[in-house]
């Protein structure tokens, strides 16, 4: 069996010997989103150190911990801090938490991040849908032997993100008098900011948003069969736009600073994906 299958069985069990709770949505909790918790009837709560084989974050303000719970009933298991690829792991580690929380039942796979805002009519506070992605600068979290147990070696990505779901958000952001851009994502590996002059090729790519996560979940959740939404807050506008240097702590205040109006929509979606 497949060693990256193996350290996924592995996990799996550790959680298992620790609750039995079944998700329904799988919740990866970007920048902004620290706090989600408060949202959440939390029932169980296992930091990622405490399971053996689990890459742990090192990023500040990554706090690393699986939360499951309920969100307007609707049970979620939520990764509050992901991994990202340019701490050093292997792209199949990055993406492991999010194909754990596959393989503990959840369906649903919705990723949020912050990202810079590339589109001229993005400012930042802006949250923006992820209509399609760009994961062309990032390796695959499929190279290697294919995974049988998970999906099909050549998996179809023309639908990574859920168009039935898209309106559901679009429905509800509109219900909640939410303004909600839509775009494409593109992954750059991090963990340096973009150049102008790669922000401009990228906008000629289609490009509409960068950020260091999110795509390569995004391929790993739909090679195993799960539904994908995705939801950027634009924290920043991307390198070259404003003649002023991209700091984390800029992403980080602008995520905060629109906390509330994230939490909102992530709650509103949930609750409808519950009818799903
Ligand atoms: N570039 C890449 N990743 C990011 C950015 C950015 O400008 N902002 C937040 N995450």
């Amino acid at each position: 069996m497949d060693k990256r299958y193996v350290k996924l069985i592995e996990a799996l069990a550790q959680i298992r010997e620790r609750t039995s709770f079944v998700p329904k949505v799988a919740l990866v909790l970007g920048s902004g989103l620290g706090g989600y918790a408060r949202n959440m009837e939390v029932e169980a709560e296992i930091p990622y150190s405490e399971i053996k084989g689990f890459p742990v974050s090192t990023v500040q303000g990554h706090d690393g911990r699986f939360l499951f719970g309920t969100v307007s009933g609707v049970p979620v298991a939520a990764m509050k801090g992901r991994v990202h690829y340019y701490e050093g792991y292997d792209i199949s580690d990055v993406v492991m938490p999010a194909r754990l929380m596959g393989l503990m039942g959840a369906k649903v796979l919705f990723l949020t991040n912050a990202a810079g805002g590339i589109d001229l009519s993005f400012s930042p506070g802006d949250l923006m849908l992820i209509r399609d992605h760009i994961s062309s600068f990032v390796p695959s979290p499929l190279i290697g032997p294919n995974i049988e147990e998970l999906g099909t070696r050549f998996p179809d990505m023309g639908k990574v993100y859920d168009p039935e779901i898209r309106e559901l958000v679009k429905r509800v952001a509109a219900e909640e008098g939410i303004d909600l851009k839509e775009g494409v994502y593109l992954q750059a590996t991090g963990p340096q900011f973009e150049t102008p002059a790669e922000i401009k090729a990228y906008r000629l790519l289609g490009a509409s948003a960068v950020g260091m996560s999110t795509a390569v979940e995004a391929i790993a959740a739909n090679h195993m069969g799960l539904k994908v939404l995705g939801v950027s807050c634009i924290s920043n506008m991307a390198a070259g736009i404003l003649d002023q240097p991209l700091t984390h702590a800029e992403v980080q205040e602008t995520a905060d600073r629109v906390a509330a109006k994230f939490e909102k929509l992530v709650t509103g979606v949930i609750k409808e994906l519950g009818e799903l």
